[in-house]
């Protein structure tokens, strides 16, 4: 268990009524929670700017399958890259449209390439890596 420190944060008064509203929205009944998943999150994006740090991630595309060669480019690239895919969900959204979610893990570089060859394939109509380090996520000492 880690061991707690208080400490104090002034704050414009406009900023900190806004932060409140901002929260409550989200659904936290505290600023502290509030502030610890803020500076997580800060963390955990500067921990996967680094090349060789090992991420994991989710690619999240929507495309329609009867776009010319697409569904065997998606194929391709992910067998290319086998090392960095671990999972693949796929839903058939309605008779043209597809939802795929690739789970990856590795280096951020190479997840990041295959992220943006995935998302930039023509044909894919959007497309979003979300990154993330379980390590800086709960390392005391991040
Ligand atoms: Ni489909």
């Amino acid at each position: 268990m880690a061991v707690l420190s208080r400490i104090g944060v002034a704050l414009d008064s406009e900023l900190l009524r806004r932060f409140d509203r901002f929260i409550a929205r989200q659904g936290y009944t505290n600023r502290s929670e509030a502030f610890r998943d803020l500076i997580r999150d800060k963390l955990v994006g500067a921990a996967v700017e680094a090349p060789d740090a090992p991420v994991v991630g989710t690619v999240t595309l929507i495309y329609d399958h009867h776009t010319r060669l697409l569904p065997e480019k998606l194929m391709n690239l992910q067998h290319e890259y086998h090392d960095v895919v671990i999972a693949t969900t796929h839903a058939h959204l309605d008779h043209d449209t597809c939802l795929e979610v690739i789970v990856l893990k590795g280096t951020s570089k190479r997840v990041r390439r295959l992220a943006d060859l995935l998302v930039g394939a023509k044909g894919v109509s959007h497309g979003r890596l979300v990154l993330s380090s379980p390590a800086a996520a709960l390392s005391q000492t991040a």
